[in-house]
């Protein structure tokens, strides 16, 4: 049972392909709003989710952003803003878990780990509270 009571608002989800954030994804649509969502690797799923909301009349947008990448976080910030008019919601959901004995876990994963559930919780929300006052 949802309702309509995010009508004429815009959502950005941080990693929205699939899991956790496809369903935000989904149910934020469901409600009403107009919703963007990042992706890197899943593009199938990421382009199947955006059809299957603008096909039921929704708005859906599916960006491929790197949340790793500073400047790719601002562009999805940015486009999302230029395709929907606006931002008012932010979902930092983007994350990945690299599991390792502690004397093998590479330094690169560890940088990478930070970088994407971390860092770029900062920055999204950095250029997001730029266009939400
Ligand atoms: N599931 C759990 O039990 C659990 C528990 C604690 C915390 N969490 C956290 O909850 C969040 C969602 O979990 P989940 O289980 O749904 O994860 P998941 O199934 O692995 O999905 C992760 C999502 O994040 C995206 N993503 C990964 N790396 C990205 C990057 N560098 N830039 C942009 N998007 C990226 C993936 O997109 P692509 O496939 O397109 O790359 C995918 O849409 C994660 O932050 C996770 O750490 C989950």
């Amino acid at each position: 049972m949802t309702t309509q009571h995010l009508s004429g608002k815009v959502a950005l989800i941080q990693g929205g392909s699939r899991g956790i954030g496809a369903a935000i994804v989904k149910r934020l649509a469901a409600e009403g709003a107009a919703v963007a969502f990042t992706y890197v690797s899943s593009a199938a799923k990421a382009k199947e989710l955006q059809n299957s909301i603008t096909g039921n009349g929704g708005k859906a947008l599916a960006i491929k952003a790197d949340s790793a990448d500073a400047g790719a976080i601002r562009h999805a910030v940015s486009a999302t803003v230029e395709a929907f008019g606006r931002l008012d919601i932010l979902v930092n959901n983007a994350g990945v878990l690299a599991i390792a004995p502690l004397e093998d876990f590479k330094l690169e994963d560890f940088d990478q780990t930070l970088a994407i559930n971390v860092r770029s919780v900062f920055i999204a929300s950095q250029e997001a509270a730029k266009h939400m006052g």
